[in-house]
């Protein structure tokens, strides 16, 4: 039996506050593009307020902004509107007041009155979990969540029913069985509360995880779950561990009919703030300001391999470095061996055939936070573009103008890799 198309705008990260203007704006422009697509449900993936837990009258504000919309409403709480788990929160402040807290939750609820949902649809149950009190020590509130997520899977007929999780906190980044040790952690739940939370919905049709909190839309299937990040409508916040090209404004419109789902993500064009790098160093260097690297882009041929082969020493590096920048490889892969060389390494490889297409490639990661390293002539037009431009005599030797253009010159990779991790040795080389 067909079924009409289930609608769903899905906002998240909004850190409505009555006293800033630009919230206002937001929501006036909000409304008129909600109202246009006039969906079935609107979904808030938390951080609906910026840290109501200490002006809890911001709730009843943004609840009744929001309400004006005129769309059915759900929204789940995020960590600027109750705090995050302590070791999440730790991980990026030393201020406890951030902690996800029992009042924080109460005056939450006091509010919103739920801080979960559930709704079905023909074949599609979409389930609404506040992920801040996941492995977060609130070990009532938990349980509570868990045995009212237990009913209502109970409840569904599962062999056919499809489920949709929605929540602000990611489950995780890339893989279930991922380790982050850094301060990535931050963007997924506790990976306790992920082994708790995946065995209780292992014997449903889990087909989506639609989440918040990264700032930064992404949309990728982790075979059978298609995980869709909601952009914010604030602003971008840039960790190199997310996948390339999600720095986005806007909300997402997910459609669910039948066996299909479908989403799109819809950019809006509002003032907002900059994007935030985030996990990135910053370096002074006096008479050139602060430079911000957020990319690295390397050479492959002569740079960081000979003969296709990767050289030793490379591959630590590149995981170490991975962790502050996103790497971008880019070569013409003169000798066909550029996937197995870089296998397992957290870099994105780019096929390019000349120097123009690197410059350009370079254009698109905005050279203003980009390092770039490279030995030959097709890399002269990215080093001098690059907000630092590194030469490199590897083992196939230096393009001799790529002298007069790189701000520095190393005598091998792995110098100058270490230059990224030692970044006193910039400011020492570069400085007036
Ligand atoms: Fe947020």
């Amino acid at each position: 039996m067909a079924r009409d198309p289930f609608t769903v705008v899905q906002l998240s990260d909004l850190h409505l506050n009555p006293k800033v203007q630009r919230s206002i704006d937001c929501l006036s422009h909000l409304r008129q593009r909600v109202g246009a697509i006039g969906p079935d449900l609107m979904v808030v993936t938390g951080d609906v307020t910026n840290d109501g837990f200490r002006d809890t009258d911001s709730f009843a504000w943004a609840r009744h902004e929001l309400e004006r919309f005129g769309v059915p409403m759900h929204v789940v709480p995020g960590n600027h509107d109750v705090g995050a788990a302590a070791v999440l929160n730790r991980l990026i402040t030393h201020d406890p007041s951030g902690d996800v807290r029992k009042e924080h939750v109460d005056a939450w609820l006091d509010v919103y009155e739920a801080d979960r949902f559930a709704v079905q649809h023909g074949r599609w149950t979409l389930i609404g979990l506040n992920s801040q009190i996941m492995g977060a020590g609130l070990i009532d509130a938990e349980r509570r969540q868990l045995e009212w997520l237990d009913r209502k899977i109970s409840a569904m007929q599962v062999a056919d029913q499809n489920v949709a999780v929605f929540m602000h906190t990611l489950p995780y980044m890339r893989s279930p069985d991922e380790q982050i040790d850094d301060m990535s952690a931050y963007w997924s739940i506790p990976p306790s509360a992920l082994q708790v939370l995946m065995q209780r919905l292992q014997n449903v049709n889990l087909r989506l995880f639609a989440t918040g909190h990264v700032h930064w839309y992404a949309s990728f299937l982790r075979d059978p779950v298609q995980h869709v990040w909601c952009p914010s409508m604030t602003m971008a916040i840039d960790d190199p561990k997310f996948p390339r090209g999600g720095d986005k404004i806007g909300f997402v419109l997910h459609t669910f009919e039948d066996e299909t789902m479908s989403h799109q993500l819809v950019e809006v064009d509002i003032e907002t703030g900059e994007t935030v790098l985030f996990h990135r160093k910053s370096l002074d260097i006096p008479g050139r300001g602060t430079l911000a690297f957020a990319n690295l882009a390397l050479d492959f041929t002569g740079t960081l391999s000979r003969d296709g082969m990767l050289l030793p020493g490379v591959a630590p590096r590149l995981i170490e470095l991975a962790k502050q920048m996103r790497i971008t490889v880019m070569t013409a892969d003169t000798f066909g061996k550029v996937d197995d060389a870089l296998a397992d390494l957290p870099v994105e490889v780019h096929i390019v055939k000349t120097g123009q297409d690197k410059a350009r490639m370079l254009a698109d990661l905005n050279p203003q936070v980009t390092v770039a390293i490279g030995n030959g002539r097709n890399d002269v037009a990215m080093v001098q573009a690059a907000v630092l431009g590194i030469a490199v005599c590897g083992p196939e030797g230096m393009a001799g103008e790529l002298i007069r253009v790189a701000d520095v010159v190393c005598r091998d990779i792995l110098e100058a890799l270490d230059l990224l991790v030692h970044r006193l040795r910039i400011k020492a080389t570069l400085r007036d």
